[in-house]
Parts: C-alpha cells; structure tokens; sequence
C-alpha cells in the first residue's frame, strides 16, 4: 500500500518527459471516482463523479500543470505565464512555486471567483488584470510569450497540459476496469475535452479497453460557441470558469464530439445551478458552479430520454466549491441567532 507518487509517475511511459527530468509535482491525481447514489437513482444509470476538486490546488489543472511546469523548467525557462478564468492561474501560481520560477497571470478584471484569486495570491504570483475577457487575455499571453522566449506559456495550448490532462481517462479505466458508456463535463477553452478523448483513445488503440466513450460536453448558455457553431463575442455566465467566447481547443472538441458519437449541448445560468445545488445537497460534492454543468447535462440527456437504464456514466467535476464561496452563499437569508439552549437547536432541525 504505496503513497500516490502523482501522476507524471503513475502515467511516465505515457507522457513525454525526458528520463532525467524532475517532475514538479504536489501529487497531483489520483482523484476520487465517487458513485453519485442520488444522480443514479434519478436516472436509472450508473453515474459516477470524478472529483477533480480534490486535486491540491483544487482543480483538474494541476494535471496538466505539473507536466507544463516540468517542461518549462527542463527547457531552462525562468517564468511562466498564463490568461485564466481562475484555476489556471492558482495551479500555475502554485507550481512556478514549488519549481522556483516567476509566474504571471492574466486575468479577466473582476470575473474570477474569489478562492482563485486568493490562491494566486497568496502562492506569490505576480497578477495582472486585464481589461478585457478570457479570451483577450489569452491573446495577450500568446503575444507575449511569442516575443520572449524565456517565458512558457502554460495554458492549454501548450500541448504537455493536454498530455497532463488525459491521465484523468486513465484513471477512470483503472478504477472501473472498462470505460463509461457516456462521459459529460464542462467545456470552455476545450482542452479537457480534447484530453479525455486522448487518454482513451490511447488506452483504446492498445487494446486496453474495446470501446471509447460517448463525450457529451456541456457549455454555459451565454458562452456557447461549440454549441452555436460560431465564436461569442461577449460571453457571460455565472459559472465565470466557462466564460470563454473562442475556444482554442475548438478542433479537438469537434474531433471528440465527432469520433464519439457524442454531443454539445449549452443549459442556462439556472439550470446551471440548479445542479450546482442538488449535487452538493443530494449527492454530497461541492463543486464549482462551472463543474456542475456536467450535470445539468445529464439531467438534461435524462429529460430528454436519451440514456439507457444501466448505463455506466462519468461526470467531471472539475472544481472545487470552496473556490468560489460567493456564488453558494447567494440569496442566503439573514438567519437570527439562537439562544445558548438545546431545544433551540432541536427546534431549529424540525425536531420540537
Ligand atoms: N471547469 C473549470 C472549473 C474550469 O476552471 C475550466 C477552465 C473548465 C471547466 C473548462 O475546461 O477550458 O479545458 O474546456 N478553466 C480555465 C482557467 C479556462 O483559466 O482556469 P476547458
């Protein structure tokens, strides 16, 4: 019973890293697939839960970031730079750390979620607001990083985070010993998506498993260009992790959609988070509002009568609810405080 060495040691023979390279890592990976007893009761399927909220910056992008920062450092870079919504800039923060190098975030002014920015804060980056949304932001990196050689870009365009990022396939396969009939997650910037359908193909082509999932990824209905076909110019969402206009992953999307036999489809700001509530309240997950639009893409898939009773279904979660305090405490009535006796208590349960 070994500790988890992380996942650029769990996964090396499937990842491009040079034998001598020192992974930076915080042991990322290697997250729990939890089944959802109440999403599969609602849907006469077996669903599961891949809680990349437990990585330790709290989401999925520390896989593809301890891959990036350990490239970056093994090329001689000195500092990494990223645009983010949010969790890209708290794991790059969190691993330039741990590799001594300089990290700098670009991030869209005001629409990121205050866990995020503490994070990258506290673990030392230097930040930059940018006047604009996701997508100007990741322009501005890309320039940036064109110009000066000496800083790595390490959003997902770097291909090593799409590399990183597929191990989340891998350790599904593992657990369930098969692959899920159907798998939904959130899409933004379209990386994830491009990666999973790379993690299973690979454990597909050497005939680790016979079949590959149906992808069904789910974007916010006011940053829907996948869904819509084109980009979107000003895209809003209360899931601020998906605010994202112009996908650049936006091939491998069409690619996973198209070789699955899969589907996009785009669910409201409410239906959004409606979901953000019931896999929390009845399921016992807190997750980011982003994270839950797998869901509501499953209760939508569910509604519409296209699942099969018993089939075997993953949904990612890719963020943590503590990011993102401000959205779960919305509307939250003034509660009156108690007095120091016990039958309050029990009066305040229902139970007197
Ligand atoms: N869920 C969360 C919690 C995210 O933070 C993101 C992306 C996604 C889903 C979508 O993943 O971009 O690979 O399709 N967040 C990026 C960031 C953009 O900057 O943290 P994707």
């Amino acid at each position: 019973h070994s500790r988890w060495p992380g996942l650029i040691e769990a996964y090396r023979d499937r990842l491009p890293i040079g034998e001598s390279w020192e992974p930076v890592t915080l042991y990322e990976g290697g997250t729990p697939l939890i089944r959802a007893t109440h999403l599969s009761a609602v849907t006469g399927c077996e669903v599961y839960l891949k809680v990349e909220g437990l990585n330790p910056t709290g989401s999925f992008k520390d896989r593809g970031m301890t891959m990036a920062v350990t490239d970056a450092k093994a090329r001689g870079q000195r500092a990494v730079l990223c645009a983010s919504t949010g969790n890209t800039s708290a794991s790059a923060a969190a691993y330039a750390t741990r590799a001594g190098m300089e990290c700098a975030v670009l991030i869209p002014q005001g629409k990121i979620a205050a866990g995020k920015l503490a994070q990258a804060v506290m673990m030392g980056a230097t930040i930059i607001q940018v006047d604009g949304n996701f997508d100007d932001c990741l322009e501005l990196a890309r320039k940036t990083t064109a110009t000066y050689a000496e800083i790595g870009l390490v959003n997902s365009v770097n291909p090593v985070r799409i590399e990183g990022q597929k191990t989340a396939a891998f350790e599904i396969v593992d657990v369930l010993g098969r692959a899920p009939d159907l798998h939904f997650l959130p899409v933004g910037n379209a990386g994830n998506i491009t990666a999973y359908w790379r993690g299973y193909s690979e454990y597909h082509a050497d005939g680790i498993i016979p079949n590959r999932p149906r992808m069904m990824g789910v974007q916010a209905a006011g940053a829907a260009p996948l869904v819509d076909g084109a980009p979107v110019k000003n895209p809003e969402t209360i899931a601020t992790a998906i605010r994202i206009g112009a996908p650049a992953s936006w091939d491998g999307a069409v690619n996973a959609r198209e070789e699955s036999g899969g589907t996009f489809r785009k669910r409201t700001d409410e239906q959004i988070l409606e979901a953000y509530r019931m896999v929390a309240g009845k399921d016992g997950v807190y997750v980011e509002p982003a994270s839950a639009a797998s869901v509501a893409g499953l209760l939508d898939a569910h509604a519409g009568g296209e699942l099969e009773a018993g089939q075997t279904i993953v949904c990612t979660v890719t963020g943590n609810g503590l990011k993102d305090p401000d959205t779960a405490l919305l509307g939250m009535p003034e509660v009156e405080p108690v007095p120091v006796d016990p039958s309050a208590v029990a009066g305040a349960l229902g139970l007197e």
